[in-house]
């Protein structure tokens, strides 16, 4: 059993600076339903993230950015409603913060409220520092993201690795020590060289929790449903997958409708 799981009853933004200050590797991981995340929750996760990938994985979009506030809401409760020990993450989704801070409070307050999570996450550095600093005056939790932000992709064009070139990391990191400055509880960092952001994780005191970034940051994090190998097309290099479920579902699905299809199910004992 880990020293987290022996330790905290729940896990909290403080248990997670406690980790490490520790060296203890924190463990995250997305859930978008009631079910799986009572799965992930039980298996000993220390986060969950709704995240918005709900959007490409839960309802078949491009991109991250259609996705709604009431839509992720309605996740995010799903989530909260079977979760008793991890700490639960909510995405702003994009167009919920942008336009302004009292916007991004009014959804983070909305977030809070309607689906009882315990923090939000918003994409960004300086640009939405306002934004930050406001939510986190009303006394939400925030979680900072950097390098490839998701819902900017139409400005990078691209999903390659963030960050590569000098400017560019000296401004992620001025951006994350600004997001530890303002008081956010941590940083995600997606898809940036491993040597930047193990620099990252010595310079700030917050988690620092990479996907894509390299073993050297303060913990890790995965979309669940890629993980689980339930989307073969999605391979980027920093995935590992755990299972096969793709396939495992394809067969149980393909013995199901055998089975109905020959009068095998149900049988004598599965009818009353
Ligand atoms: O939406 C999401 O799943 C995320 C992770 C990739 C960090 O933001």
């Amino acid at each position: 059993m880990s020293k987290a799981k022996e330790n905290y009853a729940r896990i909290t933004t403080l248990t997670l600076s406690e980790m490490k200050a520790q060296g203890e590797k924190i463990a995250m991981l997305t859930a978008y339903d009631y079910t799986m995340a009572g799965i992930v929750d039980k298996a000993g996760i220390d986060v969950i993230l709704v995240g918005d990938s709900a959007s490409n994985v839960m309802a078949g979009h491009e991109t991250t950015l259609p996705i709604t506030l009431d839509q992720m809401i309605y996740h995010a409760a799903s989530v909260v409603r079977s979760v008793e020990r991890a700490l639960v993450v909510v995405d702003l989704p994009f167009g919920a913060y942008q336009a302004d801070s009292k916007e991004a409070l009014r959804s983070s307050i909305r977030i809070m409220k309607e689906a009882g999570a315990h923090a939000v996450k918003l994409e960004g550095g300086s640009q939405i520092q306002d934004s930050i600093e406001r939510i986190l005056q009303a006394g939400i939790p925030v979680m900072g993201h950097l390098g490839l932000t998701p819902q900017s992709i139409y400005k990078f064009g691209t999903y390659t690795v963030r960050a590569k070139e000098e400017a560019e990391a000296e401004q992620l990191i001025i951006d994350a020590q600004m997001l530890e400055k303002a008081g956010c509880f941590g940083i995600v960092l997606e898809k940036i060289p491993a040597k930047l952001a193990n620099k990252v994780s010595q310079i700030v005191n917050i988690p620092i929790i990479g996907i894509g970034a390299g073993a050297k940051v303060d913990g890790q994090v995965l979309v669940l449903n890629d993980m689980l190998g339930m989307n073969k097309e999605f391979s980027p290099r920093f995935l590992r997958r755990y299972l096969n479920l793709d396939e495992e579902i394809s067969k149980a699905v393909k013995n199901y409708t055998t089975d109905v299809k020959n009068q095998d199910f149900p049988n004598i004992k599965e009818q009353y």
